[in-house]
């Protein structure tokens, strides 16, 4: 089997905030990037965030102005199509099995069959992925941590059918751009979120059960636990709609219910209010 190892150019499925972070991460890193979304104007606004990252990177003299102009010259707005070019394929769209599903096998046809794709989902088994991609050996999971750029971790997820220089390749081009990988099997929630999403679930519980407000459980954890975040601001950075999503997999894929969902996770997301993105979760935010 042949696997492309020689990776210049990488197509990014994706311009949210985990597209976006890591598009800027391979685009630091010398790597052209195709950055491409379903939603029209997403990429060119998440180039726009990027751009003014930056600009603050290089008014902290934290990288120079050429590396700055560099970076952005690497990233591309791009089309489906556009992938036929790419050594790397990267996905990073929503959290839905069977739009993942459908992108994955239409680029399947259009790109050389080397090519090894990588999705960064956080909740979605990657064999089923795999399947679907129509190169299940040349198919591995690539879980990066939001923020991308400055979170160490890439969770290396092999699937049931992944071959062992994918993940060989995968590992060292982790290590390239900067990131320490670690390599987990395939299993709900990977290691991450397995362990990750309960702690913030229980938070949750506790914030409704009224042990606590927000403010005193996240400060609880804070200092007591050495968490640079609290749980429920991280939940608020995370999206209360993602981590009511890993808990459904949990729940459902591992069949205990000490992954149920805590309630008002549910009706938070019912009602919207997904953290961050939206501009109130458990705490208000600008926009
Ligand atoms: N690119 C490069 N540098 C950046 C940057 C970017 N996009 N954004 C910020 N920086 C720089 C800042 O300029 C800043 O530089 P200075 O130190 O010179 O000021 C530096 O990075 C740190 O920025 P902040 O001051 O904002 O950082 P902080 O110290 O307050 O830490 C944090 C912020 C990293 C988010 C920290 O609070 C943290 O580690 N929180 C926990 C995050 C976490 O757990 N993430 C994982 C979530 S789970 C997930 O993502 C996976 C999933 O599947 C759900």
């Amino acid at each position: 089997m042949d696997i492309r190892t020689n990776i210049k150019t990488v197509a990014v499925f994706g311009a949210g905030t985990m597209g976006a972070g890591i598009a800027q991460v391979f685009a630091q890193n010398g790597r052209t990037v195709l950055l491409q979304d379903a939603v029209p104007g997403l990429v060119e606004k998440s180039i726009g965030r990027i751009g003014k990252i930056l600009d603050k990177l290089v008014t902290k003299e934290k990288i120079t102005a050429d590396a700055a102009k560099t970076t952005l010259a690497n990233l591309k707005p791009a089309t489906i199509g556009d992938a036929k070019g790419a050594d790397l394929i990267i996905e990073a769209i929503i959290e839905d099995p069977g739009t993942k599903r459908e992108l994955l096998t239409k680029l399947n046809e259009i790109v050389d069959p080397d090519v090894i794709f990588a999705s960064n989902t956080s909740s979605i088994s990657i064999s089923e992925l795999a399947a679907a991609s129509g190169r299940p050996e040349q198919f591995i999971g690539m879980h990066f941590f939001n923020p991308v750029p400055l979170m160490a971790l890439v969770e290396v997820v092999v699937g049931l059918q992944t071959a062992e220089p994918v993940v060989k390749a995968i590992i060292a081009l982790a290590e390239e751009l900067g990131k320490t990988p670690q390599r987990v099997k395939d299993h709900p929630g990977f290691v991450s979120n397995r362990v990750l999403m309960p702690m913030i679930n229980e938070a949750v519980s506790c914030y409704s059960d009224g042990v606590a407000d927000a403010e005193t459980i996240d400060e609880v954890m804070k200092l007591g636990c050495n968490h640079p975040m609290g749980p429920l601001a991280l939940a608020d950075l995370i999206g209360l709609d993602v981590c009511l999503m890993i808990m459904e997999v949990l729940h459902r894929d591992l069949g205990d219910d000490r992954y149920r969902p805590a309630p008002v996770l549910r009706t938070m997301v019912r009602a919207g209010l997904l953290g961050r993105k939206t501009g109130k979760g458990f705490y208000d935010y600008e926009r």
